[in-house]
């Protein structure tokens, strides 16, 4: 019998939750450099965007098999419509493929979808495909899947105060009770945990208007690899970096 059983497998498969010490609870991933990676390969941008999909269900499969309860996905920014109306369509169509192609496997694993983002401005099929998503996974009680179309971060604060303005002014809210939970409340997130660690993959180091409020306290971790490329492997990478690291949450422990 081994005295001293490794802590890490010296194998390269992917890690289990017990080979942690620990794990956080909510991840969020700005998955990016999709167009760089098209570029690598003289590819068009679209195959970029269809390879990091790919990239993706393992991800998501990895983040399920650890335990982990939230994980929330940046896939189209506010900011994302300004790109050519061709690769719009692009991204709009993958969207579509991938509720079509994952849907019966998340619901199957009990994953509750949840669309960050304002779908109005969607088109109708988008819309109706996100909607049904998020109603046939509602009750589930497993990870909670929290995919960002159309989300901007600044966008979801000034709905949330636009919220909280008109309860304050049909008198059901007073001004003087906002604390920071109420705006939370109001946010897509709301009864979440807040971003323990935010990933952006490509080198890029900036948030881009991703989860303001909830990354207050989040630990960041840039893997260098551009987001088709990036695998389970360096996703455990990246969960281990954030194992290392010590919170202070502005204390002195
Ligand atoms: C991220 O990849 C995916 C989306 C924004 C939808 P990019 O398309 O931004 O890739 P780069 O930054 O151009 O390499
Ligand atoms: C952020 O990436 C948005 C998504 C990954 C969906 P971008 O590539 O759009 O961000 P910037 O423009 O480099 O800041
Ligand atoms: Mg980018």
């Amino acid at each position: 019998m081994a005295l001293f059983a490794p802590k890490r497998r010296p194998h390269h498969g992917p890690m289990h939750r017990e080979d942690f010490a620990k794990l956080p609870r909510h991840v969020a991933i700005i998955m990016d450099g999709n167009g760089r990676w098209a570029k690598k390969h003289k590819l068009a941008v679209a195959m970029g965007h269809r390879q990091g999909v790919e990239a993706l269900r393992e991800i998501i499969r990895h983040t399920d098999d650890l335990g982990i309860e939230a994980l929330s996905l940046y896939a189209f920014s506010t900011e994302n419509w300004n790109r050519s109306a061709e690769e719009v369509a692009a991204l709009m169509a993958l969207i579509l493929e991938f509720f079509a192609s994952e849907i019966d496997e998340l619901d199957a694993k009990n994953v509750r979808i949840l669309i960050l983002g304002e779908k109005s401005r969607l088109p109708d099929k988008q819309r109706e495909a996100l909607v049904r998503a998020e109603e046939r996974t509602g009750k589930n009680t497993g990870l909670r899947l929290n995919i960002a179309i159309n989300y901007g971060g600044r966008a979801e604060l000034v709905r949330a105060a636009r919220e909280l303005a008109l309860l304050a002014q049909s008198g059901s809210l007073d001004p003087a009770r906002i604390t920071e939970r109420t705006v939370a409340d109001h946010l897509y997130t709301r009864g979440q945990p807040d971003v323990d660690l935010l990933i952006r993959t490509s080198g890029e180091m900036r948030l881009s208007n991703f989860l303001l409020y909830q990354c207050a306290y989040a630990e960041f971790v840039f893997p260098p690899v551009l987001w088709p490329d990036f695998t389970v492997r360096d996703y455990d990478q990246a969960l281990q970096v954030f194992g290392g690291r010590q919170r202070r949450f502005g204390g002195r422990t």
